[in-house]
């Protein structure tokens, strides 16, 4: 970090030194894919609204065709994965339990509300595959609708087993395998691949495990 400051103190100094004006909205250095890493975090943890992409399956008229559509999230299992409440109604949760591996992309956009351009924001597709978690303890059920309320209030009103509840809905957990990136323009962002063990522990501190009933596996503090 001091590193970058000095960095870009001195660039900032041959820049004037030779009569260049650097704009001042322009990064003084191009995003690192280590600040790539972390700044997909926050992003999954500041919006956790995205779109769930999918393919119809052969038994379809659509075969083959991509579907997209809007999903909430939450990170509330060990990261890279994501913790996701679906209902085996909706068109996206069939075409992911009707194809092989249960294989689906899922994205997060920084909202464009505000930015001058939204192109200059990040944005995230994780690659992985869906399991259904349809066999948890109480407690781990508990824990996942504590974890996920917090960043979806109003699924209280279709968690599991919720009585009257219009819909049913299972918990299920997308493991990420692949992870594509575009910070904004290429010239100040990273755009590219970020490997998922990076991912995984960027701006994350791992601390004792106080519950082991919780069943989400070993919690971390983020750190951002
Ligand atoms: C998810 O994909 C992995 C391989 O990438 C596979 O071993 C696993 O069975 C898949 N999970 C499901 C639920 O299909």
């Amino acid at each position: 970090m001091a590193m970058m400051m000095k960095l870009a103190v001195a660039l900032t100094y041959v820049s004037l030194v030779m009569g260049m004006a650097v704009p001042p909205e322009q990064q003084a250095h191009r995003e690192t894919l280590a600040e790539a890493a972390v700044n997909t975090k926050k992003l999954v943890h500041r919006y956790t609204t995205g779109t769930m992409a999918s393919v119809f399956p052969d038994t379809s008229d659509n075969a083959g065709r991509p579907f997209a559509l809007m999903e909430y999230h939450a990170p509330c299992h060990p990261s890279p994965s994501l913790t996701f409440l679906l209902l085996p109604i909706s068109l996206s949760t069939s075409n992911i339990l009707h194809t092989d591996h249960h294989y689906a992309t899922y994205t997060v956009t920084t909202p464009p509300e505000g930015a001058r351009t939204p192109m200059s924001q990040g944005r995230v597709a994780f690659m992985g595959n869906i399991t259904l978690l349809p066999d948890l303890s109480h407690a781990e059920s508990q824990a996942l609708a504590k974890c996920y309320t917090q960043y979806h209030p109003d699924a209280r009103w279709w968690l599991p087993d919720t009585k009257g509840s219009p819909h049913v809905s299972i918990w299920a957990r997308f493991d990420v395998d692949d992870i594509y990136y575009v910070g904004g323009f290429g010239d100040t962002h990273y755009i590219g691949h970020i490997p998922t063990d990076l991912y995984a522990r960027a701006g994350e501190k791992k601390i004792e495990q106080e519950d082991e009933a919780s069943g989400l596996g070993e919690e971390s503090q983020i750190v951002f």
